[in-house]
């Protein structure tokens, strides 16, 4: 299959990875000429990781980067596209432009899915002419290892494009599980408050970073904290999922702890910025927590 993928950060190139792994042929499309080559050298050594842990071949990781182009023109690079699975910014109004964008470029008979955490499905695609051809398909972080893929109906989402997507899908060794289209579907929904707990329980001074994090770690059984999970997804991201929650629901309980709103003021967002509630360290797995909790 023919599949753009729009965005090179780190979902963009992780969806770009695995497709071109299954064989699939990829146009890894970004508005920024460094940010494309990031994502490149990104997917490069990931698959020499994988190649250094035995898990693919050499001839493995050739073939898949043999079937990854890259682009910084939407237009071009979506036009002969099957499916495009967009992962630029969290942010509404990029992707209401970027999909009345692909809607103009892509073929008509094209799926126009989108990795959104949280904006509505049904928002994305009222701004097409093919409503019926957008759908969701929430991919998680780290794309490569993580098996589930949340499919995220809209209105008026047809049977036939679920179906597709969802085969599509299990294909690439991934565990399709569909739902609605509600503020934050079920991923985020119910793990961006938790993470805004946890922040607003350090606001207010319960307990340090690293308590946080071991409490649930050990007593939840969490293989990582929701301070260093925080870091992970990027704060910038945690801070515009859950003002979707806020608007979507119109409830307090969603608001965003000041604390995260301060931190994305100050450009703290977390490893993509080398800093957040941890320092992180390129190429060190040492939890360091950031100075500005003390500790
Ligand atoms: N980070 C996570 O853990 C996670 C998990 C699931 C889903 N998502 C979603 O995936 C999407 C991408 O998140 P990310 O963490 O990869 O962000 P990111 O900041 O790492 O990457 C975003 C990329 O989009 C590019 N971009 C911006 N505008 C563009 C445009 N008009 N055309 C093409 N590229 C453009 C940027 O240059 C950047 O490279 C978001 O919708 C996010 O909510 C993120």
């Amino acid at each position: 299959m023919n599949i753009s993928v729009i965005g090179a950060g780190q979902m963009g190139n992780g969806i770009a990875h695995v497709f071109a792994q299954s064989g699939h042929s990829v146009t890894l499309i970004d508005i920024a000429q460094a940010s494309l080559d990031k994502g490149l050298a990104t997917i490069g050594k990931n698959l020499d990781r994988q190649v250094a842990k035995g898990s693919i071949t050499e001839e493995q990781k050739l073939a898949t980067l043999k079937n990854i182009a890259g682009s910084t023109d939407m237009a071009a690079g979506v036009r002969a596209a099957e499916l495009v699975v967009e992962a630029a910014t969290e942010n509404v109004d990029l992707k209401l432009k970027i999909f009345k964008d692909l809607d103009a470029h892509a073929p008509a008979g094209c799926i126009l899915a989108t990795n959104t955490s949280s904006i509505s499905i049904t928002r994305i695609a009222a701004v097409t002419k093919r409503p019926q051809q957008v759908i969701g398909m929430h991919f998680m972080n780290p794309v490569p290892v993580m098996k589930l893929v949340e499919v995220i109906r809209g209105y008026d989402t047809s049977d036939t494009v679920t179906t597709t997507v969802v085969d599509l899908s299990t294909a690439i060794g991934k565990v399709p599980v569909t739902v609605n289209d509600y503020a934050g579907f079920i991923a985020n929904r119910i793990l961006m408050p938790m993470i805004n707990e946890s922040i607003e329980a350090l606001f207010q001074g319960v307990g340090g970073v690293s308590e946080i994090d071991a409490i649930m770690k050990l007593g939840m059984a969490h293989p990582m904290g929701p301070l260093q999970l925080a870091d992970f997804i990027g704060l910038d991201t945690c801070l515009a999922i859950l003002r979707v929650l806020h608007e979507g629901f119109g409830n307090p309980k969603y608001a965003p702890c000041p604390l995260l709103v301060q931190m994305v003021t100050a450009g703290k967002l977390g490893v993509k910025s080398g800093e957040g509630f941890y320092v992180h360290t390129p190429g060190s797995k040492e939890l360091v927590v950031s100075p500005a909790f003390g500790k």
